[in-house]
């Protein structure tokens, strides 16, 4: 099993990259052949356009990761722009990609239909991610729901560019954590960055509580049964706790009787503490920048020495190479 996904460094990684992602990175590096992990830097200059900012996210990223349990043992660290293979491949990649595919991905749709301008780098944004796939000869690739699609579409390409020129890539899949494949944000909708509705793994404490105080719920009498199952306070608690805890959780909700404060305060607590050990972890890694910077140079050479192998591969089938 090769495993490989990516994270954008658009801002501190909130729980939900932590459920939907980096979870499972930690979980299957210690059962893959190999795993690369990237921080997805030339995708997120399509939003981040301050330039000083998207260096600090990329160290930032680094350092949450390894923070996070990304062990440089098991797994390969490294940023996506180090690896000029993967542009390179994702231009082949881009001579077989119907225009028709890309108009139907979700980023570039979401964005037309609310009137928003968007650009080529948007648009193409699949394609890069096929060749970050496809470059490692990975099969398994960890993420959560919403990347599902950019996986299909990858699957596509590779299938189309087979199909031409002979066994080429390697044909990957989607591995999904079925408990968190969409972790809710604060108002109930998917946590995501540009809904504005996240809580950062590494926030300090005290935004952390205020964040879960702002959590929105309804306003049911406290004396009322309520279901759990459709509330998404009670599903960002279920992220924390084992079975027993959330069913515990879960029969308080039936009987009614308790106020949601009562449910954030709980909430608070587990979530600190779950996180508390990598929090202790983050700040001695902060004090040694060099060390990270090291991970990831190290990685660099390992994910280039394999891209570079496939790249040449993909060149010598399409006739590239002369
Ligand atoms: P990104 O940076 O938006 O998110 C990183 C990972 O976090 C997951 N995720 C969530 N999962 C569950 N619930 C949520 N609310 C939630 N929010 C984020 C995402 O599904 C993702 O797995 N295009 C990718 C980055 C990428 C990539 C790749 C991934 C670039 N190349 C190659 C895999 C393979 C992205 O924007 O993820």
């Amino acid at each position: 099993m090769i495993v490989l996904s990516g994270i954008q460094p658009t801002g501190r990684f909130h729980w939900g990259n932590y459920f939907g992602a980096i979870r499972q990175y930690v979980e299957l590096q210690n059962q893959a052949d190999a795993a690369f992990y990237f921080i997805a830097n030339l995708h997120a200059l399509t939003t981040v356009e301050d330039a000083e900012r998207l260096r600090q996210y990329t160290l930032d990223a680094a350092t949450d990761l390894l923070a996070l349990g990304i062990n440089p043992d098991r797994a390969t660290l490294f940023v996506q722009s180090d690896v000029p293979e993967v542009t390179q491949l994702c231009w082949l990649l881009m001579t077989r990609t119907p225009m028709g595919l890309l108009e139907r991905c979700h980023a570039y749709k979401d964005k037309k239909a609310r009137g928003l301008p968007a650009d080529a780098g948007l648009f193409t944004y699949p394609v890069l991610m096929a060749a970050d796939i496809l470059a490692y000869d990975a099969d398994t690739v960890p993420v959560g729901e919403d990347q599902v699609q950019h996986i299909e579409v990858c699957r596509d390409l590779a299938g189309s560019f087979n199909h031409l020129y002979g066994d080429v890539f390697v044909m990957p899949k989607a591995k999904i954590m079925e408990s968190a494949a969409r972790v809710p944000g604060t108002d109930g909708e998917k946590m995501s960055k540009s809904y504005n509705n996240t809580i950062g793994v590494f926030d300090e404490p005290a935004s952390v509580r205020k964040a879960i105080m702002r959590i929105k719920t309804d306003s049911r009498p406290v004396s009322e049964p309520k279901d759990p199952e459709s509330d998404h306070l009670f599903q960002l608690y279920s992220l924390f706790v084992d079975d027993k805890r959330r069913e515990e959780m879960a029969a308080l909700y039936r009987r009614g009787g308790f106020g949601y404060g009562e449910v954030k305060k709980a909430l608070a607590e587990v979530a600190l503490g779950y996180f508390a050990e990598a929090y202790e972890f983050r700040k001695e890694l902060e004090s040694t920048p060099q060390r990270v910077r090291e991970v990831v140079g190290d990685g660099t050479a390992m994910a280039r020495k394999r891209a570079g192998e496939v790249l040449h591969r993909a060149q010598a089938a399409c006739g590239i190479k002369y």
